[in-house]
């Protein structure tokens, strides 16, 4: 009895306990809740909130984006309008990384090929705004490099910017190995082409800083440069390749010989003084040696040799010979440099002034095609300041 009494007063308290307890954690289970949703409500409040902001952020970036885009097409548009309101052309970003100090002051005398003149010499000096010196590593390893350059004494450059039926562009160009017959335009390396841009190969004699020298050139002085790549004989010579028989049908444009009058070896150490400061030779003796390279080529324009007297009179009055949209490779028809002295006094002396490293060289050819070098001069407007890129630049890699 007096166990089952505190058996039950026991369980009692149990239940009680119990109760309590239940009482309790219901209570806390319900505060916690409570405070769960509390806290789940501010949650998402700020889930919400946070959702709207990534939204409003989204169409913030997506009108940003749309707004670039348009701004990106706009530019474009910009770039693209038109020069002129007939032409439609495309624009890339291509401007030259550089600028050719050449031998050849003038179109007239440069050859006509590369390689033909192996004293032909010139600096490419690197815009190092546009290109760090870095990135001239590695390419002295190479013998040869291609050139892609503007031809931008063209005289017909202007008429690129008209439209296609005005701008007079020629699809057939004269060749001088074919003495005045034409082949279309891509037939040749005519410098008139649609894109005024030409291409050559080129003896790499050293690399230094921003500046290469390069030999064996057919470029003229200030030629701008647009891309220098390495030559890679396995893959850019083909021993099988075929030309049309034309180009292959030469001797035309060689000379019988080259001679140098009495006087010219005197003259020539009177204009060293002045001419060594911008030259590329080492001395009057290799630069002799450069003029006979260049004349051994008969570097006349195709009118001049056919008719030397008639040459003369167009220069005088700076027309265009009708129609001619090109004769020589490198060379303007309309625009040599040849001229008769004044006082010649038999007429069918003609005597030719080439500028050569800037000095002023006369000579003649007679009926058999050989030169005879008269004379040298410093020419009238001569600059006289030495240049940064002269022999002295490169004497230590030349030796
Ligand atoms: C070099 O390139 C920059 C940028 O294109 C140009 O502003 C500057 O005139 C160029 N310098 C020379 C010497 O061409
Ligand atoms: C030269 O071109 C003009 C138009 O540009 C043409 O009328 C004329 O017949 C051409 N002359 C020759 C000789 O081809
Ligand atoms: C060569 O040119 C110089 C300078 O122009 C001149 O003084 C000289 O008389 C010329 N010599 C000959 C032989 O023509
Ligand atoms: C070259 O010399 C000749 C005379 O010897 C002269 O007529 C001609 O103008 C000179 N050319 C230059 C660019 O000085
Ligand atoms: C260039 O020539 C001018 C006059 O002909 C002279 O005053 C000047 O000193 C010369 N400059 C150099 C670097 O020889």
């Amino acid at each position: 009895m007096k166990e089952s009494f505190i058996s039950e007063a026991n369980e009692l308290r149990l239940g009680i306990t119990l109760t309590v307890t239940f009482a309790v954690i219901s209570i806390s289970t319900a505060i916690s809740a409570y405070v769960f949703k509390r806290k789940s409500n501010a949650l998402n409040s700020k889930i919400r909130e946070l959702e709207a902001s990534l939204k409003s952020s989204i169409d913030k970036c997506v009108s940003e984006r749309q707004g670039r885009i348009r701004a990106q097409q706009a530019l474009r548009k910009e770039l693209t309008q038109p020069k002129s309101e007939n032409l439609k052309l495309a624009y890339y970003p291509m401007s030259p990384i550089g600028t050719i100090h050449s031998c050849f002051s003038t179109r007239n005398g440069t050859p006509r090929q590369p390689l033909l003149v192996p004293l032909a010499r010139a600096s490419l000096v690197f815009n190092t705004t546009r290109v760090p010196p870095a990135s001239l590593e590695g390419l002295a390893e190479y013998s040869h490099c291609w050139i892609l350059y503007i031809f931008h004494l063209n005289t017909d450059l202007e008429k690129l910017w008209k439209h296609p039926s005005q701008s007079g562009f020629k699809a057939k160009v004269r060749v001088p190995r074919l003495k005045g017959g034409k082949m279309g335009v891509f037939a040749t390396r005519s410098p008139h082409r649609p894109c005024p841009i030409g291409l050559t190969v080129a003896k790499i004699e050293a690399v230094h800083e921003n500046m290469m020298l390069l030999s064996g050139v057919d470029l003229v002085d200030g030629t701008p440069v647009l891309d220098v790549k390495p030559y890679v004989p396995y893959c850019d010579s083909i021993k099988e390749a075929a030309v049309p028989n034309w180009l292959t049908e030469d001797n035309l444009l060689t000379v019988t010989s080259v001679s140098f009058s009495g006087d010219f070896s005197s003259a020539l150490e009177n204009c060293w003084t002045i001419a060594e400061k911008k030259s590329l030779y080492a001395s009057p003796a290799e630069f002799q040696s450069l003029i006979k390279q260049v004349l051994s080529w008969d570097i006349r324009s195709l009118s001049q040799r056919n008719r030397p007297h008639d040459a003369i009179s167009k220069k005088e009055n700076d027309e265009p010979l009708p129609n001619t949209s090109d004769v020589d490779e490198h060379q303007d028809e309309t625009a040599f440099e040849h001229e008769r002295e004044q006082n010649s006094l038999n007429s069918n002396e003609v005597i030719y002034h080439l500028i050569l490293d800037g000095l002023n060289i006369s000579y003649k050819i007679d009926q058999d095609g050989n030169v005879i070098v008269e004379n040298v001069s410093n020419p009238v407007t001569f600059d006289n300041s030495s240049n940064s890129c002269n022999y002295l630049t490169w004497k230590d890699k030349l030796q």
